[in-house]
């Protein structure tokens, strides 16, 4: 193959004519679909004029359709008045106003990536972001040419009795051949990566919601008419997130309508349409017996995010890819702060940082190594990323921290006041947080820059005749593929000072008249910096980066003892469990050292003590106990044993196993009476605190099942017999199916024979046994492609099934045998022949290859290589394998 072209942000120029108006008519057939296309353009007057000879010609992207027509100012155009190839419609010469009216023909029934117009189950619906637009119409696909849209959609009336796009429904009718019309209305400029249809045969939830303004909103979820028993959660989220909304930051909804729909087959999580939001089904179906809470929650969260891009992202968008964080960043920060709001705090900021720590820190020590804002892309499809998702939020929770709520929110107000209806860019955002509270951001603009997680080192020093406390800390940022050398950064540490008694004390700092608050924001500008506190009467044990101040890894040097003492009276919560975790991920990591030099792992009684105390404390959160008792999963120890060494997978598995049985055996009895204290006393309620008492009992269970004695094997088939929701089912049945036993099997039959006619349930049936911790699980998965109710063309599917597997089983898929690698090269090279996107998603879990021992490291660069050699490799696949393998 040629090698695809790099974009890079230093090239961008602004579009060199705009689009005042697209009417766009769609008659949808099952064997094809006509798309006419009538566009209002002009020169930008913003765009390099050029004289004569140089006028920039009007380019308009498109691919993998057909061009019937073109008419300008209608009449049609000579031949050689335009140009078509593979990618584009070009005029050379046009004038500095025209209409053009294009009509092209496509076929949505053929089309396999998710991308542009396709058909998911029987109905026909979009995928725009980033640049799928380009596959429904020619057209000027690039997120800062806005414009104002109407739609016509005709279709057969029986098969396709809802017919949606964005906006407001302007006006229907029958046609006598047995089709009808609808047409839509979408009264904001927008950028053609939110345009979205569907025609569908579907049901429809009804509910209303008053705005504070006074205003009744029409809000509509559409499913089809199997799951019309799974969408009440869903509206009352959405009904949460629009209420949320108008508290936290003012905002309002502004169209009449708020349409979502589901459907099976979707590359992403949802997407934010103009007024007509798509989601991945998973994330709106719920019902008791068919979600988790963790898919509960999952439906607020991506429900909340969606709604949330109406402002941050719609009315204010972005004016090229590389701003990307500018919406999802953002975006991604709003939902956690909902989440936050509506469940727990600590133990929201606990489950993301554990997300952030097992892929984002990974991803930012890869090949892959971007910063938040990228600044050049082969696929821009390659770049939706942890990266630019949840270390963006951190950024922006930075910002936040370092300018305190309410400034942050005075830099909200600014950043609309200035930007609504505009295409911009970070700077536009971070401009508007600096103006709004007159703090200089310049410095702080690096965290956009530079890619890298950095490492911040810590010193103390007690002064017990001054009684002042030294806190002295230094900062480096390793180097990445993109850049060796990096400058210092802005960066927000939250510290408290621990007393002998547990309590913090006040805190002043040298220089401050009066003590402040236990908790201070000290802002790291430099490579090397000291903060000296006074009035500090006995040696303290220091919390530092509290909350998770800074995306960061932190260094303090502390002792085993402090460290104990931090797990047991940390005032931080975050800090308190991040305390318990360093512990856990020591212990485990000794273990493996001892396993790999052949010797007999022995276990720390210390660490025990201290487990028994946070284990059986009553007075927190069921959810943080939950939490802070959980050990770090493999991935994350994984990613801790490559900072010193190389990752040997099987020493990892059997050290974090020996802990975990010896936990269990140790504190048995302990174990019981948190289970039996925390069962369900009435019925089923997704409410953070019967969710906490679940999320701790079960728990629990896992480490009596640990335990793997018949009677536990008996236990947890007892307990996923009766279950009364997916909750508890879900427990028991993935600690059992991590135990070799007739009672498994069974289980695994009968979770199949219940569920067989429900495809999201069926994702969690593969799921299960896709993370067994069982020798022959990377036969079974091979086993189960070839199921029938596995389909390779469903991304959910595909990631239930080998995501897991890869990403979730280190120790299955990092079998020495290399039957894992094999596999998940296969399904690769079967993906990229029809969805790249997915097929890039997957290669990317050879990204650490160089981490691992020589065996395992060597046999993924060999699987590689063979993707890398594959005829008529995508460009997203070739981005994400050359990158790995340089
Ligand atoms: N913009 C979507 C979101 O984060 C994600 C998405 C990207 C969906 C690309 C589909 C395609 O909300
Ligand atoms: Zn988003």
């Amino acid at each position: 193959m040629t090698t695809p072209n790099m974009i890079h942000l230093k090239d961008y120029r602004p579009p060199a004519f705009l689009v005042d108006f697209v009417d766009l008519v769609f008659e949808l057939k099952e064997t094809d679909t006509r798309v006419k296309s009538t566009l209002t353009l002009r020169r930008n007057p913003a765009a390099a004029p050029g004289d004569a000879a140089t006028r920039p010609p009007l380019v308009l992207d498109g691919r993998d359709m057909a061009l019937v027509s073109v008419l300008m100012d209608g009449r049609p155009l000579a031949t050689e008045d335009f140009q078509v190839d593979e990618r584009s419609l070009t005029l050379p010469d046009p004038p500095d106003a025209l209409t053009l009216e294009i009509t092209t023909r496509i076929q949505p029934q053929e089309n396999r990536s998710l991308e542009g117009l396709y058909r998911s189950d029987g109905m026909f619906c979009t995928q725009c972001e980033a640049e799928g637009f380009r596959k429904i119409t020619y057209f000027p696909d690039r997120p800062d040419v806005m414009a104002a849209y109407t739609v016509t959609l005709i279709a057969d009336r029986s098969k396709y009795p809802v017919l949606l796009s964005n906006g407001n429904r302007v006006d229907a009718g029958e046609l006598s051949d047995g089709r009808h019309w609808v047409k839509w209305e979408d009264p904001f400029k927008k950028p053609c990566y939110l345009f979205a249809l569907v025609a569908g045969d579907l049901f429809c939830l009804k509910d209303t919601f008053r705005t504070k303004s006074g205003r009744d909103v029409r809000l509509r979820i559409y499913v089809e008419h199997e799951n019309r028993d799974k969408c009440d959660y869903a509206m009352q989220a959405l009904k949460k997130a629009m209420a949320w909304d108008e508290k936290t930051f003012g905002l309002e909804y502004d169209l009449d309508d708020y349409m979502i729909v589901a459907v099976n087959d979707f590359n992403m999580g949802a997407m934010e349409n103009k007024g007509l939001n798509i989601f991945n089904s998973k994330f709106v179906l719920a019902r008791q017996d068919t979600a988790t809470d963790t898919d509960f929650w999952n439906i607020d969260r991506v429900i909340a995010h969606e709604y949330f891009h109406n402002w941050t992202g719609n009315r204010v968008t972005l004016r090229n890819w590389f701003q990307l964080s500018l919406k999802e960043g953002l975006t991604v920060f709003r939902d956690q702060e909902f989440t936050a709001d509506i469940t727990s705090r600590p133990v929201k900021r606990i489950s993301d940082v554990r997300t952030l720590r097992s892929f984002q820190f990974p991803e930012d020590a890869g090949p892959m190594a971007h910063p938040v804002r990228p600044s050049a892309y082969i696929k821009m499809d390659n770049f939706y990323t942890v990266t630019v998702y949840e270390k963006g939020a951190e950024v922006i929770r930075m910002i936040h921290r370092i300018l305190g709520p309410e400034d942050f929110r005075k830099g909200m107000d600014l950043y609309f006041e200035r930007h609504d209806g505009q295409a911009v860019t970070i700077e536009d955002f971070v401009g508007a947080m600096a103006d709004a509270s007159g703090r200089d951001l310049g410095q702080f603009m690096l965290w956009y820059a530079q890619a890298g997680t950095p490492v911040v080192t810590a010193a103390r020093a007690y002064d017990p005749v001054r009684k002042t406390y030294t806190l002295t800390f230094s900062q480096f940022c390793p180097p990445t593929p993109d850049a060796a050398e990096k400058a210092p950064m802005h960066i927000p540490v939250a510290v408290g000072l621990i007393a002998p008694d547990g309590g913090d004390f006040p805190l002043q700092l040298s220089g401050e008249k009066t003590p402040g608050p236990t908790t201070r924001v000290l802002e790291l500008r430099k490579a090397d910096e000291s903060f000296t506190f006074v009035n500090v009467p006995a040696p303290p044990v220091p919390s530092i980066l509290r909350g998770f101040s800074a995306p960061v890894k932190l260094r303090a040097g502390c002792s085993d003892a402090e460290v104990r003492f931090r797990f047991a009276h940390d005032s931080d919560p975050f800090n308190r469990w991040d305390a318990g975790q360093t512990l856990f991920a020591k212990v485990i990591l000794e273990r493996a050292a001892e396993i790999r030099a052949g010797r007999p792992p022995v276990m720390d009684d210390a660490l025990v003590a201290a487990f028994r105390q946070t284990l059986l404390d009553e007075t927190e959160d069921r959810a943080f106990i939950a939490h802070a008792v959980t050990l770090p999963g493999e991935p994350e120890l994984a990613t801790l044993m490559s900072e010193s060494d190389l990752i040997d997978p099987d020493a990892v598995h059997q050290a974090r196993r020996f802990v975990i049985q010896t936990l269990a055996q140790t504190l048995r009895d302990d174990f019981e009476t948190v289970f039996e204290r925390n069962r369900d006393t009435g019925p089923y309620r997704v409410d953070p605190v019967s969710v906490g008492r679940r999320s701790l009992k079960n728990a629990a269970l896992a480490y009596l099942g640990g335990l793997e004695t018949p009677e536990a094997i008996q236990r947890l088939f007892s307990e996923f017999e009766a279950a009364d929701n997916m909750t508890d089912t879900m427990a028991a049945l993935t600690i059992l199916s991590h135990i070799p036993c007739d009672e498994r099997i069974q289980a695994i039959d009968r979770f199949y024979e219940r569920w067989r006619h429900d495809v999201l349930v069926l994702d969690k049936w593969f799921s299960i046994q896709a993370a067994a911790q069982l020798s022959d699980t990377p036969a079974t998965v091979r086993k189960l492609l070839d199921h029938p109710a596995f389909s390779i063309r469903n991304p959910n599917k595909v990631r239930a099934l080998v995501g897991v597997f890869c990403s979730l089983n280190p120790w299955c898929f990092h079998s020495p045998t290399g039957e894992g690698y094999a596999l998940l090269a296969d399904q690769v090279a079967a993906l990229d022949g029809f969805n790249p996107m997915i097929a890039a998603r997957m290669a990317g879990m050879f990204n650490h290859w160089k981490k691992y021992e020589p065996v395992r490291r060597n046999l993924m660069k060999a699987q590689l290589e063979r993707i890398k050699a594959l005829p008529n490799l995508s460009g997203n696949v070739y981005e994400i394998v050359s990158k790995a393998l340089a």
